[in-house]
């Protein structure tokens, strides 16, 4: 994912109302896993609970992980409120607090791809997946209104803020998480084998005024006007933004009367060979 100079905390604003429109997405994945009555199921970067609770409704032992500890309470509480039995941890891609081989499906929708250190998050889901177990994750194929809102924006706050000191050359190096060679070699290095398959979700909103405004609460966007609010001059620099990613959805906006956007992704499948 593009990198933000600022930090990103996504228990900020309300993440509910992206997490609704993931749902069916969860939906499908959590469906492709089938059986899962009595497997083990982690949701990695669970957010409000969206796999983890459609695994536990299949009658699954379902454990979610997120670093947000909002997103966490908002997960529990609505375990409770369904009647599900799930369990919800505070916990990073980076140290998955689950035992070695115990998980017999791992999901990460949307979430392990935000990790800043993909070959270390790798090598975790490997190392919590049991033998004979299953990795599932998503990833956004780029073009879309979520990677190019992603993108636009990191790139203004690099803008604004600089992009960070001179790179290091030992940091982690970013993965293309929807790029099919380039997951076969990151996940061969931890003796995993990957299927990657390419599927489309539509988003639509009266007009692409409408659909930024929707995304305004959205935790990035939160994250974004708390940095530009340290600044003096602001206004300007949000009213800049707020143009700069006008301009980019209205560019892939598909329905001229209104708004709608494809957003391609990929569900990569993985296993130990
Ligand atoms: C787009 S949301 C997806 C949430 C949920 N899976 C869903 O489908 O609604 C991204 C999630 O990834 C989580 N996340 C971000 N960085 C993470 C990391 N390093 N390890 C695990 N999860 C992370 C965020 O806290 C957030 O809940």
């Amino acid at each position: 994912m593009e990198e933000h100079a600022v930090d990103l905390d996504w228990s900020l604003g309300q993440y509910e109302p992206t997490g609704e429109s993931l749902l069916p997405i969860s939906e499908i994945v959590v469906a492709m896993s089938e059986p899962l009555a009595g497997k083990r199921v982690v949701d990695l970067g669970c957010g409000t609970g969206n796999a983890a609770l459609l695994a536990a409704a299949r009658g699954a032992v379902a454990t979610g992980v997120d670093p947000a500890a909002r997103l966490v309470e908002v997960a529990r509480k609505r375990a409770v409120e369904r009647g599900l039995q799930a369990e919800f941890l505070a916990g990073d891609a980076a140290a998955i607090p689950v035992e070695d081989g115990t998980a017999d499906v791992l999901l990460s929708i949307f979430a392990v791809i935000f990790a800043p250190d993909a070959d270390a998050a790798i090598a975790e889901m490997a190392r919590v997946t049991a033998p004979g177990g299953v990795i599932r994750l998503t990833s956004w194929v780029p073009g879309g209104s979520m990677m190019t809102i992603n993108t636009v924006a990191g790139r203004f706050m690099a803008e604004v803020f600089g992009s960070g000191p001179t790179p290091d050359p030992e940091a982690p190096k970013p993965l293309a998480w929807h790029d099919e060679p380039a997951l076969r070699e990151a996940f061969a290095k931890h003796g995993l084998e990957v299927e990657v398959e390419q599927r489309s979700m539509h988003l639509t909103a009266s007009s692409p005024e409408e659909y930024l405004t929707k995304s305004g609460q959205h935790p990035m966007a939160v994250s974004a006007a708390q940095a530009l609010a340290t600044r003096p001059d602001s206004a300007q620099l949000e009213a800049d933004l707020a143009g700069r990613l006008l301009t980019a959805v209205r560019e892939i906006n598909e329905d001229p009367t209104a708004f709608q956007v494809s957003n391609n992704y990929a569900i990569v499948t993985a296993r130990h060979g």
